[in-house]
């Protein structure tokens, strides 16, 4: 078995057995919506549905990417696959950078034949995307008939991980290379430390439209990986282990950043998701608790999860009088103190300048003089 193969194995076998979730909150509890008690309303006619990525789901979630490259890891997808075949979410892969070193690893990624009208997601990290020719890039969608792929950030992950990456230049041009290049959506993924003001600013001006911001709140890659490997590993995992942007803030950021955003990060409940959709997230993505689920109960467990977090958000649709995602966007919502201070306008630093060579970024600056 490779090493990613192996590692991938440890990722799970920790997420699934051990504490790898942040002590901090999402901030989405900040989020208060208001009780209707006359809703006027069917439940039959509310509905959850919405569009990502020109698909329509039937509800607002996503199953976060999590896994591939192995046997045991294809089996999780499959079964992950299926699950939101049924259901009508959307559902991302791991990291497929498996594939960049053995073509045959495709089988652990390939769902297309359980789930022909899910829209996939693919998943490379960036510091591999950079590394790598944008027509490969293209080859790793194609091979698993993917609608978009996520390009994933995970800074200090890897800082903690004695194997990790430790340059992360030129990642802003790469990803401005892929939206380029690639024929489908780039969406750029954190995996559980938020997006900042800045960085979303700079995703915008390269033309990203869509973000996961993965916050603080849920599963910590650092706390994960300060249970495994050698004593400096787990110390700085440790150290790091509750670092980042929480879900709610980073939400808001990104609205303000004119970017669309899955929530995800610690979603945890049908409250957290109208909470984000209230916040103005296109959807809400789930990892840890979809792939509980999966251990728990297989396919049935995953589709039970799932089921019952869809009901609970049209009830929750209701009691609030929404008829529609876009009707509970515009319902009236308390904003707790320290969300405040945490979307403060002030975190909106001015943007240095970045020196890419991209023609859509000269094209959308405009040119000089204009
Ligand atoms: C992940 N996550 C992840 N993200 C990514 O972009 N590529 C990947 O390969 C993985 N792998 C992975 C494995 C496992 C077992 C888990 C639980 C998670 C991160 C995931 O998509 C998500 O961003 C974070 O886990 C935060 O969501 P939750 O877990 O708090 O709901």
């Amino acid at each position: 078995m490779t090493s990613i193969a192996t590692r991938k194995l440890e990722h799970l076998d920790l997420c699934a057995s051990a504490d790898v979730e942040s002590r901090r909150t999402t901030l989405l509890e900040e989020v208060q919506l208001l009780h209707d008690a006359l809703p006027e309303l069917d439940l039959d006619e509310v509905d959850p549905s919405v569009r990502l990525l020109g698909r329509r789901l039937r509800a607002p979630i996503v199953i976060s990417g999590m896994t591939g490259g192995a046997e045991r890891a294809g089996r999780i997808n499959r079964a992950l696959a299926a699950a939101a075949q049924e259901l009508g979410f959307a559902m991302g892969l791991g990291s497929q950078r498996a594939m960049l070193r053995d073509p045959g690893a495709v089988a652990s990624y390939a769902i297309r034949d359980v789930a022909p009208d899910v829209l996939l997601l693919a998943n490379l990290g960036c510091v591999q995307a950079r590394d790598t020719p944008s027509a490969r890039v293209a080859e790793l969608i194609d091979a698993v008939s993917a609608d978009a792929i996520c390009l994933h950030l995970n800074v200090a992950q890897e800082l903690a991980q004695d194997e990790g990456d430790r340059d992360f230049r030129g990642c802003l041009e790469a990803i401005a290379r892929l939206v380029e290049d690639l024929p489908v959506p780039v969406v750029v993924k954190e995996t559980g430390c938020g997006l900042s003001p800045r960085t979303l600013a700079l995703l915008h001006e390269i033309g990203v439209g869509l973000v996961d911001v993965a916050g603080v709140g849920g599963t910590t890659w650092p706390g994960v990986e300060s249970l495994r490997g050698s004593p400096r590993q787990r110390a700085l995992g440790a150290a790091l282990r509750e670092w980042g942007i929480p879900t709610a803030a980073s939400l808001v950021h990104a609205e303000r950043a004119g970017l669309a955003a899955i929530a995800s990060g610690g979603i945890r409940s049908a409250h957290d998701v109208l909470r984000a959709l209230a916040l103005g997230a296109s959807a809400a993505g789930l990892a840890l608790p979809f792939l509980l689920a999966h251990e728990r109960a297989g396919v049935e467990g995953v589709v039970g999860f799932g089921r019952e977090l869809a009901e609970t958000l049209r009830a929750l649709m209701l009691l609030v009088g929404a008829r529609s995602v876009a009707e509970l966007r515009r319902k009236p919502r308390l904003l707790g103190p320290t969300l405040q201070a945490w979307t403060s306008k002030d975190l909106e630093g001015p943007l240095a300048p970045v020196h890419l060579r991209s023609a859509r970024l000269d094209e959308r600056r405009g040119s000089p003089g204009e």
